[in-house]
C-alpha cells in the first residue's frame, strides 16, 4: 500500500467495482481493481453468483488478490443455475436474472450499508459496468459517486448505444436486410465510415421493441448521469470518438490497453512476481511451447472469444479456408461454442490429418501470451473489444469475422479506420477465408504490418509513466480520492 493511503477511516475511499457476469467484462474489472488497490484504494468487488463460482477454483487469481488487505470479494444471487460458460445466446436471459435476482438484493444491500467493509466505510464510489443501469439509479438514490466502467468498444458505444435514439429518429434503424450497405449519416463523427451492415447487431433487427434495444436505450440514459466513464482504449486510437463522445460525458478517463498498463504498474510495484491473467477458466499454455516450434510471423491464431458461437457448417468452411491457406495455426475451440456441439464425424478426414501437422487446438488459451509470441502472424478473431485491444497492443494484423454486439462496429473500424486487417463480415466462406489469411501473411503483409506496428508503438507510448492512459489512471485515482472525501 502507498503512502497515499489514509489512515483515517472516515476518509478512506472505498470502490464497489460491480461487472456485468461473463468472461470479459470481469477480466478487465478485475485488473482496474488490482490497480486501485495498489493506489491504496480499499476496494469490494462484487460478482454475481454464477460467474464468481468457477473463480473460487482458480487458486492464482484468489491468491494474487489475498495479497491485498484493501481486497475483498462479495458475491450476490443471480438465479442462474448453471455453470456450463454463457454463450451469445445466453445473454439476455443471465442480463434479465441479474435484473430480476440481483437489482432488488443489490438495491437493499446499498441502502441498508451491508455492502460496506464496516459500518465505518462505507462505499464512498461506485463503479458499475455501464450496462448496469440500475446501478446507476442506486447511486443516485444513496448519494453515493458513481463513474461507469464500460468494457465494450468506444467507437460501439457511441455510434450504437449513445446514439441509437439518434438512429432510431433518423430511421437508421430498424432497417431491411436489403438496406445493408447503405452509408449511416445520423452518428457525427462515422458518417463516411459506417454502413448499416457495420452497426452492432442488436441494430438489425426489423423490430426497436426487443429487450436488448430496451436495455441498451437504459444504458444510453444512465452514462451521462454517472460523474465519469471509464473506458479500454488509449487517446490516439479513438481521438475522434472520444472528443465526440464528451458532449454526452465531459469527464472520460481512457485508460487502455488496460491489460498493458495493469501489467506495467504490478511490475513496477515493489509486490512479488506473480502471473498476470484474470481468467476466470483455466488455460492451456501448452500451446506456447508449441509455438516455440515456429518461425516469427507464421502462424494465424483463431479464437471467436468467450461468448460466441458458431455452427459446425461455419466450423467447417472456417477449418478448410485456414488449412487451404498453408499457414500452421493455433485455434481455440472453446467447450460450447459450436452450436449443437462438435461432431468429428462430419469432419472429412483428410481435414483432421492436415490439423496434425499444421495445427495446435486448445479448449482455452493463455491469449494474451499468445498475440505477444513472435510467432503469430495474424489473429482471426471475433472482433470483441478486448481481443481487438489486445492484437492492437501486439501489432499483430487481423482477420475479422465479427459474430455479434459491438463486434460489427469494431470489425469496420479495423479494416477502413486503422488499417490493421481485413473485416469478412457477412461472409463464411472457405474460399474468402483462405484470401484473407494469404492476404494479410503474404500479399498485404507490408502494408498492414506498418499501420500495425505503428499503433502498437502509440498503444506503448500510452502507457509509460508521462503517457495518456498512465495519466488518466491516475487522475481517476486523484477523482475518486477527491470524491470520497
Ligand atoms: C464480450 C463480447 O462478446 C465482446 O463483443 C465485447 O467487446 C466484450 O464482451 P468476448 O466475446 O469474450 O467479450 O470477447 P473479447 O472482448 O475479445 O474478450 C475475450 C477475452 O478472453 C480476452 O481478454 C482474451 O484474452 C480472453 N481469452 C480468449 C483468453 O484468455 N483465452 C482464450 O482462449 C480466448
Amino acid at each position: 500500500m502507498d503512502q497515499n493511503h489514509q489512515g483515517n477511516n472516515a476518509l478512506q475511499p472505498h470502490v464497489l467495482i460491480f461487472p456485468i457476469p461473463f468472461q470479459g467484462p470481469v477480466n478487465c474489472a478485475l485488473k482496474l481493481a488490482e490497480l486501485l488497490c495498489l493506489s491504496g484504494i480499499d476496494v469490494t468487488f462484487l460478482n454475481t453468483d454464477h460467474i464468481h463460482r468457477p473463480l473460487l477454483r482458480h487458486t492464482q487469481v484468489l491468491s494474487r488478490f489475498s495479497r491485498y488487505p484493501n481486497f475483498r470479494f462479495q458475491t450476490i444471487p443471480d438465479g442462474v443455475e448453471h455453470e456450463k460458460p454463457v454463450s451469445r445466446d445466453g445473454f439476455m436471459e443471465v442480463m434479465s436474472a441479474v435484473d430480476a435476482v440481483s437489482k432488488p438484493v443489490f438495491r437493499e444491500m446499498m441502502i441498508s450499508g451491508s455492502l460496506s467493509r464496516n459500518s465505518e466505510r462505507p462505499v464512498t464510489v461506485m463503479i458499475p459496468d455501464a450496462c448496469f443501469s440500475f446501478a446507476v439509479d442506486v447511486a443516485i438514490e444513496t448519494s453515493t459517486p458513481v463513474v461507469c466502467f464500460e468494457t465494450i468498444s468506444p467507437c460501439c458505444l457511441w455510434t450504437c448505444c449513445l446514439n441509437l435514439p439518434t438512429l432510431i429518429q433518423a430511421g437508421d434503424i430498424p432497417f431491411k436486410e436489403n438496406d445493408l450497405d447503405q452509408m449511416v449519416k445520423s452518428v457525427p463523427g462515422t458518417e463516411h465510415i459506417l454502413r448499416r451492415r457495420d452497426l452492432a447487431s442488436f441494430c438489425r433487427s426489423d423490430n426497436i421493441s426487443t429487450p436488448v434495444i430496451e436495455l441498451i436505450m437504459k444504458e444510453a440514459r444512465a452514462i451521462p448521469r454517472a460523474q465519469g466513464l471509464i473506458l479500454n482504449t488509449f487517446q490516439d486510437l479513438d481521438a475522434l470518438i472520444l472528443t465526440h463522445m464528451q458532449t454526452f460525458c465531459p469527464n472520460i478517463y481512457p485508460i487502455g490497453p488496460l491489460h498493458s498498463l495493469y501489467k506495467a504498474r504490478l511490475t513496477a510495484s515493489s509486490l512479488p512476481e506473480t502471473t498476470f491473467s484474470n481468467s476466470v477458466w483455466k488455460e492451456d499454455g501448452t500451446c506456447l511451447s508449441w509455438l516455440d516450434k515456429h518461425p516469427p510471423k507464421t502462424v494465424v491464431y483463431v479464437s471467436i472469444g468467450s461468448l460466441a458461437t458458431m455452427t459446425i457448417e461455419q466450423l467447417l468452411e472456417v477449418w478448410h479456408g485456414v488449412v487451404n491457406s498453408g499457414k500452421p495455426f493455433l485455434w481455440v475451440r472453446r467447450p460450447g461454442s459450436i452450436i449443437g456441439g462438435f461432431d468429428d464425424s462430419r469432419v472429412p478426414s483428410e481435414l483432421l490429418e492436415r490439423t496434425k501437422e499444421m495445427g495446435c487446438i486448445v479448449d482455452w488459451a493463455p491469449q494474451e501470451e499468445v498475440l505477444a509470441h513472435q510467432a503469430i502472424g495474424a489473429f482471426l478473431t471475433h472482433s470483441g473489444w478486448n481481443s481487438t485491444i489486445e492484437s492492437i497492443m501486439e501489432g499483430v494484423p487481423m482477420i475479422c469475422w465479427p459474430c455479434f454486439a459491438d463486434q460489427q462496429v469494431n470489425s469496420r473500424f479495423v479494416g477502413e479506420v486503422w488499417k490493421m486487417g481485413v473485416d469478412m463480415k457477412d461472409s463464411c466462406d472457405r474460399l474468402i477465408i483462405e484470401k484473407a489469411v494469404r492476404d494479410v501473411m503474404e500479399m498485404s503483409r507490408e502494408m498492414f504490418t506498418e499501420s500495425a506496428n505503428s499503433w502498437a508503438n502509440l498503444a506503448k507510448k500510452s502507457i509509460t509513466e508521462t503517457g495518456s492512459s498512465s495519466m488518466n489512471l491516475d487522475h481517476l485515482i486523484d477523482d475518486i480520492k477527491a470524491m470520497s472525501s
